[in-house]
């Protein structure tokens, strides 16, 4: 399967879209937002641009994306307030893969722009540009030098396909009945799976490089390990998870055992010490920061924590697995995963891992 071009978020505002289910990925942004903070104004204090142009890579759909530009440019504009200076014009880019939902974003900037206005400390309004950019980010995305800061949260984690080494040489699959890393997969599922991930981060920096001014500054967000552990309960649980509610549906004959085990998702988390290495391998950044941040139940709104959990990874997965096993499991692949999510939440409590890491490109 060709994930760059199937794989999307739930678009729109109904239920069951990641607008509605992305509270997780919220918090996180909320708890790492001092350090992005930082990292734009020390960008800002030290080149001081009359243009600062911002890419945000992996947007999806929903408020997150708006959301984190909003502080962005509230905190270089209060910051010039403070030390008497014009705030920049904004430039900023969106960028996600073209099957993404750009329509929603694009249909909610007139109440962006209207709260911008409304938490503006001038007179005038802010100078805010904002476009839409379809592509992979395992290539280029913008001219060389073009840009200041870069921002993605959640998105890293996902690789630019499915690793090739998960099929043996006939063709068949090796983690048979797991679509992740799981306790039972052989070794060579591991190494499948992080050498995909260093190939396609080598080529995220690479690329990246090419596009950030000199010293400019990219804050990434991430799913991760703890440590170096591979099968570290809260990056596999989800997916062992579903793998138990696939298995139950085999059972019942509702999914042919083959397709289960041809399925595997084309995700890594990493550890900081992969992180690590890979960017002093690939030599154009510096770590400026790298800490892990970890966040307790998904309780959004008073729903069971296993529905919401469900929910949330229905929003990111729905595309992939309408594609593979069709459109007439979804509904009760979900219910019965979020059966499975609630039972076991109730006998262990699950940290989602979260990486954080800035980094300044080399002069
Ligand atoms: C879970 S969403 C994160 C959305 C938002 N940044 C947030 O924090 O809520 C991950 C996004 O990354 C996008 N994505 C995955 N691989 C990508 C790639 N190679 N190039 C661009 N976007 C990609 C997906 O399409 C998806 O919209």
């Amino acid at each position: 399967m060709d994930v760059e071009r199937v794989f999307h978020m739930k678009e729109g505002l109904g239920e069951t879209s990641y607008a509605k289910n992305s509270s997780m990925q919220k918090k996180v942004l909320d708890m790492v937002k001092h350090l992005t903070m930082d990292a734009i104004l020390d960008l800002y204090l030290t080149q001081t641009p009359q243009r600062i142009s911002i890419a945000d890579l992996g947007c999806s759909s929903g408020p997150n994306t708006l959301s984190v530009i909003r502080e962005i440019v509230g905190a270089v504009d209060e910051r010039c307030c403070e030390i008497l200076q014009p705030t920049p014009e904004f430039q900023v880019f969106l960028n996600d893969l073209s099957t993404n939902d750009f329509n929603s974003i694009f249909l909610s900037l007139p109440e962006f722009y209207s709260k911008l206005r409304k938490e503006g400390r001038r007179e005038d309004s802010l100078s805010v540009f904002i476009a839409g950019v379809p592509g992979s980010f395992y290539g280029r995305l913008f001219p060389s030098n073009s840009l200041h800061f870069i921002h993605s949260s959640f998105s890293l984690h996902w690789l630019s396909q499915v690793p090739l080494g998960l099929f043996g040489e006939d063709g068949k699959p090796i983690n048979k009945g797991k679509m992740y890393i799981s306790e039972t997969s052989p070794c060579k599922v591991i190494d499948a799976y992080f050498m995909q991930f260093q190939e396609d981060f080598m080529l995220f920096l690479k690329s990246r490089s090419e596009e950030l001014v000199s010293e400019g500054r990219m804050v990434l967000i991430l799913l991760g390990r703890r440590s170096r552990d591979h099968t570290d309960r809260a990056s596999a649980f989800y997916w062992d998870l579903l793998a138990e509610a696939f298995a139950g549906m085999v059972s019942l004959g509702e999914v042919e055992q083959d397709e289960v085990d041809s399925y595997n998702v084309h995700f890594y988390a990493p550890c900081m010490e992969e992180i690590k290495g890979i960017v002093q391998r690939e030599g154009s950044f510096t770590i400026e920061c790298l800490e892990i941040f970890e966040i307790g139940r998904n309780d959004t709104n008073g729903v069971r924590d296993g529905k919401s959990m469900a929910m949330a990874v229905r929003a990111i997965q729905e595309s992939l697995i309408r594609h593979h096993f069709g459109e007439r499991i979804i509904d009760r692949l979900f219910e019965r995963y979020g059966e499975i999510l609630d039972k076991e939440l109730a006998k262990e409590e699950i940290k989602v891992a979260s990486l954080i890491v800035v980094l300044r490109k080399s002069s």
